[in-house]
């Protein structure tokens, strides 16, 4: 806790340090600062260089810069709202520049996504089935048709490969309850069983690298 407090006033001291933010250019100064946060503050939850390896703190490694800068907007504008951005991330945006929300996101954008982890082979099986096709009989999308092939993610959808299951999980029901308040992504899980949930989180889970 002590390291989180000390960490807090450090991010303190460099937005303060922040400069006037510039278009779509990620200043020196925003690099190294976002380098900093990263190291003393979002490393203590979202592991070294954004590779979780705690299952409630999600995997930021290899995510697409235009979804994360999206998130951590949403949790300061506290428009993402589960209680777990709300009790987590909520605070730790709220101090978050424009600039060093773009050039954080840059960083973890740019990091190397760790391997997949294995699981009940059954479970991936038929997540692999619901990635790829969906659940036609229960008017559920493919979800390859936004996150791509792979899982790598796309300009529009987020990364899920290796992300953790246990996260992926809880953001489903999240969806689905409307927690977190997301029109297409209620619409794709209003409907899915929570045994097609747990599926579809085993296998991608278990998709790592590139
Ligand atoms: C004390 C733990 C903790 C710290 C420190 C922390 N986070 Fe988080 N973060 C979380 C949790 C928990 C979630 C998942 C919230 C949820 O389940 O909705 C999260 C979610 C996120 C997400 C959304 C990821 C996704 O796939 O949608 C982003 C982006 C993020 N954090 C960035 C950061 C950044 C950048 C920092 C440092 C400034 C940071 N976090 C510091 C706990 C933390
Ligand atoms: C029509 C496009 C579309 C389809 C189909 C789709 N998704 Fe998504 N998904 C999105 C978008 C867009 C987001 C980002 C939502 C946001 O802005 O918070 C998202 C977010 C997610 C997230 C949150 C990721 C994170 O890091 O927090 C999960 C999990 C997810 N989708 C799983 C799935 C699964 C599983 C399927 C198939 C059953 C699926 N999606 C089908 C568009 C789609």
């Amino acid at each position: 806790m002590k390291k989180l407090i000390t960490a807090a006033s450090a991010l303190t001291a460099l937005l303060i340090m922040q400069a006037s933010p510039a278009a779509d250019e990620i200043s020196a100064e925003a690099r190294l600062a976002a380098q900093h946060v990263a190291v003393m503050t979002c490393a203590n939850c979202h592991g070294p260089q954004g590779r979780s390896i705690v299952p409630k703190f999600p995997t930021l490694a290899g995510q697409h810069p235009k979804y994360l800068a999206a998130q951590l907007q949403a949790f300061k504008a506290q428009t993402r709202g589960d209680p777990d951005a709300l009790g987590y991330m909520w605070g730790m945006s709220a101090p978050l520049s424009d600039d060093l929300i773009g050039a954080l996101a840059a960083y973890y954008g740019a990091q190397t996504p760790g391997p997949g982890r294995g699981g009940d082979s059954g479970a991936i099986a038929r997540g692999a089935d619901i990635y790829a096709n969906g659940v036609a009989a229960e008017g559920i999308p493919p979800c390859v048709a936004c996150h791509g092939p792979g899982a790598v993610g796309t300009e529009e959808a987020p990364r899920l490969a290796g992300q953790h299951a246990q996260y992926l999980l809880k953001q489903l029901r999240s969806f689905q309850n409307n927690m977190r308040n997301v029109a297409v992504m209620h619409g794709v899980a209003q409907d899915l069983k929570a045994t097609e949930m747990h599926s579809v989180a085993a296998y991608l889970q278990s998709l790592g690298g590139a």
